[in-house]
């Protein structure tokens, strides 16, 4: 299952990250183009997906590549900026687990989210990943630790497990190019 296919190249830290970025963005392309047409359980499945993927990505980000990059650059601002931006993010997952689909607010919040998330992706790969990649981190072994650790939480949370629920179309665009192998 591609979701659990341990990575047999060593990627990237950054190309980890920016494929994440890549999918999480597509997903929420997706919500919108689809909100109207899925039904109330893959409307809940696709933005159970979403949540999934940012609440994995921001904890790797998190406890793995934000101490690190901390130490190897000079940006502290950026960094506890990133982290408030996280926070935010995380609120509005938070209310979504709230939320049912139907519910008035739901469309705007995932809308709301996926605006957050594109900012904050935005600056994160414009500000902070070529910064990174001049300094003297050894991207390939934090990306294999990375790749190791999003594994583990993304079976913890049961983020595959939700593919039997995804509307119709989803899985191929947002798993296939964008992801990692
Ligand atoms: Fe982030
Ligand atoms: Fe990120």
């Amino acid at each position: 299952m591609p979701l659990r296919q341990p990575t047999e190249m060593p990627v990237s830290a950054l190309e980890l990250l920016r494929a994440d970025h890549a999918a999480v963005i597509e997903l929420f392309d997706q919500f919108e183009q689809m909100k109207q047409a899925v039904d109330a359980d893959e409307k809940d499945a696709l933005v159970a997906r979403i949540c999934g993927e940012l609440i994995v990505h921001t904890a790797i980000e998190e406890e793995m590549f934000y101490p690190v990059a901390r130490d190897a650059i000079s940006a502290d601002d950026f960094f506890d900026q990133a982290t408030v931006e996280h926070a935010s993010a995380k609120d509005l997952i938070a209310q979504l687990g709230e939320m049912e689909p139907d519910d008035e607010l739901y469309d705007a919040t995932v809308k709301v989210l996926g605006e957050y998330v594109k900012h904050h992706i935005a600056e994160e790969q414009n500000e902070l990943f070529p910064k990174v990649e001049a300094s003297r981190l050894d991207l390939g072994a934090l990306g294999q630790r990375l790749a190791e650790r999003k594994t583990a939480l993304m079976d913890e949370i049961g983020l595959a497990d939700l593919d039997d629920l995804m509307p119709k179309g989803i899985l191929g665009d947002a798993r296939g190019e964008a992801r990692p192998r």
